[in-house]
């Protein structure tokens, strides 16, 4: 009965030049390992979940790409939005195609561009939260022991703890300002959401029907046998009339059956070519290479990416992205990472 959603509709802007919106990151071999991060993920999963039980959530664009790069998958697997609307809408409509094909299915809904370092540990997280899910109406997540205030991700303020180590949850917010942050770490009993869920399918399905009745009233109906012309017809005229909202704002902010599970991995969202810089091995000077042979004399804390083999000689520069990918070559400060998003936008304008 184990089944998973994997989210893949993302297009990774922060890693421009190498994730574009024809070829976002998660299809791209971030990590230099051999494997893209969607392969990597899939496979993480599939030690747990029967291959055929993981669904692929992703635009109609990227269809192509995921079933080259996961060759195991079937059509029926995937699920292609016409429009990007978010986490809540595909959540919701991949979770009532999977009701539709097991009642009793118990699920994970997982990023598919997320770094996991210790997959055993991984494992065995998700299968306690299974089995706590196949008997309890419960929305379980993974907490993150935070670092620092970023107002970036999901807090989880935990209450009290199982013996099994599972805490009932006391709060879950969404995205808080830097001062909530900041408060929220300094009371000590808060974790970052990993972005990752689990739960049993008819108990996502309630959250979604009690708190999102107008998603849940505009997609019931349209949930056919899957893989029918009936359901790419639905999809086509009805999935963009969903709201935009993620998962966490849409049930997770307002459910009162939140649980939480702290990880016992780690754990990094490879947001940023930095977050990717911190998790990779580095060399005598710090510096983080994919793919190039470099010569680097008084240059540090570098982020390197060519494509392969491509000899890159880097003197004077510390604390730089040099990533170049065809027609784009980008030197950029580490510090600066977060603007990224907008230089393209600007580079789109211009040429
Ligand atoms: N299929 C599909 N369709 N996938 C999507 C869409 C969509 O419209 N929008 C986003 N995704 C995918 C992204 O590619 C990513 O893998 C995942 O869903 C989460 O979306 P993000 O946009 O990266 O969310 P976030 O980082 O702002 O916040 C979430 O993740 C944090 C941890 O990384 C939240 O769950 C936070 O609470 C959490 O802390
Ligand atoms: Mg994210």
């Amino acid at each position: 009965n184990y089944y998973a959603i994997l989210m893949a509709g993302g297009v990774g802007s922060r890693f421009w030049p190498v994730s574009t919106e024809e070829f976002p990151k998660q299809f791209h071999d971030m990590l230099g390992t051999g494997d893209t991060l969607i392969q990597k993920t899939f496979s993480r999963l599939s030690t747990l979940i029967p291959k055929e039980n993981i669904f692929i959530l992703t635009n109609e664009k990227y269809n192509d790409l995921v079933l080259e790069q996961l060759p195991e998958v079937n059509q029926r697997q995937v699920v292609l939005e016409p429009a990007m609307r978010n986490t809540a809408p595909c959540i919701l409509y991949a979770s009532l195609k999977i009701q539709k094909e097991n009642p009793d299915a118990v699920m994970i809904v997982a990023p598919s561009d997320h770094w996991i370092e210790d997959e055993d540990a991984f494992t065995t997280n998700v299968k306690q939260a299974f089995e706590y899910c196949e008997t309890n109406d419960a929305l379980m997540t993974l907490g993150i022991t935070p670092t620092f205030p970023n107002t970036g991700y999901g807090y989880i303020e935990c209450g009290e703890a199982s013996e099994e180590k599972i805490s009932d949850v006391i709060q879950f917010r969404e995205k808080p300002d830097y001062n909530t942050a900041k408060q929220f770490i300094a009371k000590g009993n808060f974790l970052w959401n990993a972005g990752i869920f689990m739960w049993s399918v008819s108990s996502v399905i309630k959250a979604f029907q009690e708190k999102q009745p107008g998603l849940y009233e505009l997609f019931k109906t349209g949930i056919p046998t899957y893989n029918t012309e009936f359901e790419d017809d639905f999809i086509r005229d009805n999935y963009a009339k969903a709201e935009n909202i993620s998962v966490d704002y849409a049930i997770m902010e307002s459910s009162t059956n939140v649980y939480v599970i702290p990880a016992t991995f780690d754990w990094n969202d490879l947001g940023t070519w930095g977050s990717l810089y911190d998790k990779l091995d580095k060399d005598e000077n710090n510096n983080a290479v994919v793919n190039a042979k470099t010569l680097t004399e008084d240059a540090s804390g570098n982020m390197i990416r060519t494509k392969t083999d491509k000899v890159v000689v880097v003197d004077g520069l510390k604390d730089y992205i040099i990533v170049d990918k065809d027609e784009v070559l980008l030197i950029f400060p580490k510090s600066k990472e977060q603007d990224i998003k907008s230089v393209l936008q600007k580079v789109k304008d211009k040429y």
